[in-house]
């Protein structure tokens, strides 16, 4: 860093090299929570709890078809237990709240992969502690892979680069603070994978981006800032997929609405970019600077795919509706959540209309357990459904005076999973139901 040579060191400016995780390949693994120290910029030290020792933790990469072998061990000072979230799994693998791992004891998950390419996650999923729980760094990306994604050649290796983005707010010492309010909790610091204030040298060529909304309330408006360019040209994300993996059509965005839960697939290209160009990924709504993209004198060549098709299913006509409205910052349809009541039943296979509304004290991300779904319609509020919103999902914003209506069918697996709001504050507070699929 130049500048901290110099006579006034500019903190302002200073960057950090950002973080990427190591990867676990092998289908059989083992994951360890415990509380340590992460470095998460130059000279800053705080004491979060990580999964194998990193934060965020290890980039899990699985294949449709593999079998996980997972061997968690808990070594935090509190009973926790790891949802797999997006990933279709029995409930005894789910990772529900009921499922207590005290400290000091071992599970063993094993389940088939049967999702097909997307980009899911593992955190935390214990009863009224997952907000502090994720907030201290519990998060890691959960890559699938599968024939249909290999075919399109996108970008590999050090071209493909997990962005798992929170929030933070950090005391004197540098340690994570968190005091959420029961309306939720917002940090004043971004991070980008466990950094702050990240940059990231990128070569001249099309890089894949697989983002991550780690924050426990916060909702990003993500764009790339290329203010400093003196021909202020833009630059679009190539929209590619989102939670539930690759788009019907891929399409090109400027802004992109992400809240808790939610992951996007983006293609970047850097290739038309002069040398020592700086791209600034922004947060529009906090107006931060989450992460400079640094272009290097390096060309590389790209062959894969630029636009991106998948043929998505349409589910059949539904047989059933339910309505669901969430209440304050704590209720659904005027409940609590109580995790020996089972709230409702579904049956195995049948195509469902489900409908989110809310009044007030949005946003609410909902997000289901069990099922991928497809986002309908959007009414009041925003009024429309997203680009980043077709597909396949399994979390959707329902901000104040929305209603949302949802298509699911339950046909992986039968049982208790849950549903509900992932502003984890919100979650914590009550706002999730159980619901049995027989
Ligand atoms: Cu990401 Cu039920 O959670
Ligand atoms: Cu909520």
């Amino acid at each position: 860093q130049p500048e901290a040579s110099a006579a006034r060191v500019i903190v302002r400016d200073a960057r950090n090299p950002l973080f990427i995780p190591a990867t676990i390949t092998n289908s059989s693994f083992g994951l360890t929570a415990a509380p340590g120290t992460a470095t998460i910029g130059s000279g800053t030290t705080t004491s979060v709890w990580q999964y194998n020792g990193s934060f965020p933790g290890p980039t899990i990469v699985a294949k449709t078809g593999d079998n996980i072998l997972a061997t968690f061990q808990n070594k935090l000072p509190e009973p926790t237990i790891i949802h797999w979230h997006g990933m279709l799994v029995d409930p005894a693998n789910d990772g529900q709240p009921h499922q207590v791992i005290r400290t000091g004891e071992t599970y063993n998950y094993n389940f088939p992969v049967i999702n097909r390419a997307a980009l899911n996650w593992y955190h935390p999923h214990p009863h009224m502690t997952i907000g502090k729980q994720v907030y201290n760094g519990l998060a890691g990306a959960f890559i699938i892979r599968d024939a249909e994604e290999a075919a399109l050649n996108l970008p590999t290796g050090k071209y493909e680069v997990p962005l798992v983005i929170r929030d933070i707010s950090l005391d004197k010492s540098g340690n994570p603070v968190y005091s959420p309010t029961g309306g939720g909790y917002f940090g004043k610091t971004p991070l980008v994978n466990g950094t702050k204030d990240p940059y990231l040298d990128v070569d001249k060529t099309v890089y894949r981006f697989r983002v991550l909304i780690g924050s426990t309330s916060r909702v990003f408006k993500l764009k790339l800032s290329t203010t400093n360019l003196p021909t202020n040209k833009e630059i679009p994300f190539t929209l590619i997929g989102n939670d539930g993996g690759l788009l019907p059509s891929s399409s090109n965005q400027t802004q992109i609405e992400v809240c808790p839960g939610e992951r996007l697939d983006v293609l970047v290209d850097f290739g038309s970019l002069d040398p020592s160009t700086k791209v600034m990924l922004q947060d529009v709504n906090a107006g931060w600077n989450l992460l400079e993209f640094r272009v290097t004198n390096t060309s590389a060549s790209y062959s894969g795919a630029l636009t991106v098709t998948s043929s998505i299913p349409t589910l059949s006509a539904p047989v059933a509706k339910r309505f669901f409205s969430f209440d304050g910052m704590s209720k659904i349809n005027g409940k609590l959540y109580d995790m020996h009541r089972i709230d409702f039943m579904v049956p195995f296979g049948q195509t469902e209309l489900w409908t989110f509304k809310t009044n007030g004290n949005g946003p609410h991300p909902v997000h289901i357990h069990g099922a991928s779904f497809q986002v309908i319609s959007r009414t009041g509020g925003r009024g429309r459904v997203f680009p980043w919103e077709r597909g396949w999902k399994d979390v959707v914003l329902v901000n104040d005076f929305e209603t949302v209506d949802v298509l699911i069918r339950f046909d992986a697996y039968k049982g208790v999973y849950v549903m509900h709001c992932h502003k984890l504050e919100h979650e914590d507070n009550g706002m999730m139901m159980n619901f049995e699929v027989k």
